[in-house]
């Protein structure tokens, strides 16, 4: 297998098929109404991570004011396309920004930030969850929100598919053919809490034949999340919120 490239890169099929990934993702189910339940009525609301603004343009159509910033171009290139074909009113309502949610200062305030699908577990749970804390902290009302969706710890020690030669998705393309996904590769630091995968995304013709492959890195690292949310003066304001069986999402309070 070729060298595995970075998630979300330019070239990356995890970028070109994010959409129609994520979107058979079931355990994501419901995730846009918890956050829209967050939000106050027509209050601002700050994604870190957009991605190609699934949350995003959802939050905007429901009447909120929504500002997304991610750090690949290619997924904020995906947003921006489809954010043209959006009703002008909601639109209006969309900023999209290139930006590291580790440090990234936008100057202003909202009433809601929502850190979606695992995207905190993205970056260390180190100093880098201190400084996104931190961020979300800077960027809160007093009295505001903070809502980060994490994986559970039991879900990043499950072991890999007993047979990494077969796929766990096998999507058919409206343009003919398949997407088949592989993980090639799984592997869970306890210690450290990191789990380090190797993602394939391969495209089959109608005879099964393999025309085009991406094999991709993607690594989650999870902790407890209230210490670090603590140092940026953010309190838990609930229990974690189930979301599909598999993670939780985290809601912070700034004081
Ligand atoms: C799983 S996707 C989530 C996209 C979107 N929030 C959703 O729920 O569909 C994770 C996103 O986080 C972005 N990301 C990862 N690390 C980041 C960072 N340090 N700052 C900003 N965005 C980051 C990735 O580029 C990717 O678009």
């Amino acid at each position: 297998m070729a060298q595995a490239r970075p998630y979300y890169g330019d070239k990356g099929f995890s970028t070109a098929f994010y959409d129609r990934v994520t979107g058979l993702d079931a355990r994501l189910a419901g995730d846009v109404e918890i956050y829209a339940d967050l939000a106050p009525a027509g209050g601002a609301v700050l994604e870190l991570g957009a991605g190609t603004g699934r949350v995003t343009f959802a939050l905007a159509a429901l009447g909120h004011r929504v500002t997304g910033i991610d750090l690949a171009p290619a997924m904020l290139a995906q947003a921006q396309a489809k954010r043209i074909g959006l009703a002008a009113d909601v639109a209006a309502r969309i900023e999209l920004r290139l930006g590291d949610m580790t440090s990234v200062d936008l100057k202003r305030t909202f009433a809601l930030v929502v850190c979606p699908y695992f995207t905190l577990a993205h970056v260390p749970a180190g100093a880098a969850w201190r400084n996104t804390f931190a961020t979300a902290a800077r960027h809160l009302d007093t009295g505001g929100l903070a809502a980060f969706h994490l994986p559970r710890m039991e879900i990043m020690r499950a072991p890999g598919p007993a047979d990494p030669s077969q796929p766990v998705m096998a999507e058919p393309l409206p343009e003919g053919g398949k997407l088949l996904l592989f993980v090639r590769s799984r592997t869970f630091r306890e210690a450290i809490g990191r789990l380090d995968q190797v993602i394939e995304y391969a495209v089959a013709d109608a005879t099964g034949t393999i025309r085009d492959r991406s094999a991709e890195r993607l690594t989650y690292y999870m902790a407890d999340p209230e210490p670090a949310a603590a140092t940026a003066g953010l309190t838990l304001d609930r229990p974690p919120i189930d979301l599909g069986g598999v993670g939780d999402v985290w809601v912070f309070r700034k004081g």
